[in-house]
């Protein structure tokens, strides 16, 4: 391998380790061939006035996909980071899964181009895209992988990793998964009404059972500051990013998603925001007939409404009966179900 750049500097977030793996990966193969490469934390570091980077540094993007983008934490980073004219390749960690020997992949949806387009306007040069297929950690939708399944996708995505790091550590390119762009585009308007909905949703699905012992490792460890402390519990705010960092590092394994509160929430909220309700919305506040607009006002309902349900659960929490029945109706609080999933850490 030609020592084509000098530096290999890899931001990245990571949730429950997989893309912290590959962005380490990555220094690894750089370090393999003589060039000095570091790996920062974009969730434990400054995310702002970061410095420009010398010109012979190539420059790594790594983050989950959430609903079919980059989190918002790492939009945020990229829409901050400085201009520059250095290469840059994006990577991210998707959820893959298992079935027989086939790695099912997962889906990018518009993280790739939006957060291209981004550093294309800034000045940098679009080397490579890289989709890496780690083991879904998204706990809360479905049940935990189980631990050979984990040692698989870690093994042959390192691989996969590898072989990306030689092409572009050498200079080259890298655009094999642009052929993913059709069905990117196809499901472009879900990753909007996750960005503008469904983040917020999922911020709301999270408590923490009488098994907490208030240790605080949820707290100290959130990447984005999203829980505090609300009546001597856990409290998940808005900003939270369904990262899943908390359920899969609490020590107690405490912290479930309310999957029955949440049928029971959606259920009332759509009998509340029913065609009688709209009838009378446009009959006394305004005309909102035009279907996003009616969109647009049911989704900002929802949301408030979610907010306050959770807030009236979080206060019930402290009634033994109520918190019981939760758990209860949590299936990750379920054997079957309930697995936490931390990546393999090597490094
Ligand atoms: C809230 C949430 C949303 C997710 N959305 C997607 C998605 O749209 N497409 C996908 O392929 N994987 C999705 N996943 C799976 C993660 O991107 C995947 O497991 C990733 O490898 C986790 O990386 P990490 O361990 O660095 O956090 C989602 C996971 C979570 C928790």
């Amino acid at each position: 391998m030609g020592n084509h750049y000098h530096h290999l500097t890899t931001y990245y977030f990571s949730g429950t380790g997989n893309a912290r793996n590959v962005a380490n990966w990555m220094c690894d193969k750089a370090n393999n061939c003589g060039i000095q490469a570091e790996s920062i934390d974009i969730g434990k570091s400054e995310r702002r006035g970061i410095a420009p980077s010398d010109k012979d540094t190539l420059i790594a993007f790594v983050s989950p996909i959430h609903g079919f983008n980059y989190p918002v934490i790492m939009l945020r980073f990229i829409i901050h980071f400085p201009k520059g004219k250095n290469d840059v390749v994006l990577m991210n960690t998707r959820a893959g899964m298992l079935i027989g020997k086939w790695v099912t992949p997962g889906l990018t949806g518009i993280a790739f181009y939006l957060a291209a387009l981004i550093l294309w306007l800034k000045g940098y040069k679009i080397k490579g895209f890289l989709p890496v297929d780690l083991p879904s950690n998204w706990i809360s939708v479905h049940p935990g992988l189980n631990q050979k399944t984990i040692e698989y996708l870690h093994q042959t995505n390192e691989i996969k990793v590898t072989r990306f790091a030689q092409t572009v550590l050498n200079g080259g390119r890298y655009y094999k998964c642009l052929r993913e762009l059709i069905q990117d585009m196809f499901i472009a308007p879900v990753s909007l009404g996750y960005f503008f909905v469904g983040r917020f949703f999922f911020a709301k699905t999270y408590y923490a059972s009488s098994k907490c012992d208030n240790c605080g490792v949820c707290i100290k460890g959130c990447p984005v500051k999203a829980i505090k402390t609300v009546g001597g519990r856990p409290f998940w705010t808005f900003d939270c990013e369904s990262c899943m960092h908390c359920m899969s590092y609490c020590p107690q394994k405490a912290i479930e998603t309310a999957h029955g509160s949440i049928v029971l929430a959606v259920s009332v909220v759509s009998l509340l925001i029913s065609d009688k309700f709209f009838e009378y919305f446009n009959h006394y506040i305004f005309n909102a007939s035009f279907p996003p607009i009616r969109f647009t006002i049911e989704s900002a309902l929802f949301i408030i409404f979610l907010g306050l349900w959770y807030g009236i659960s979080h206060f019930m929490l402290r009634y033994k009966w109520y918190e019981r029945l939760m758990v209860l109706t949590s299936l990750t609080s379920y054997k079957f179900w309930g697995r936490r999933y931390k990546s393999i850490r090597k490094y």
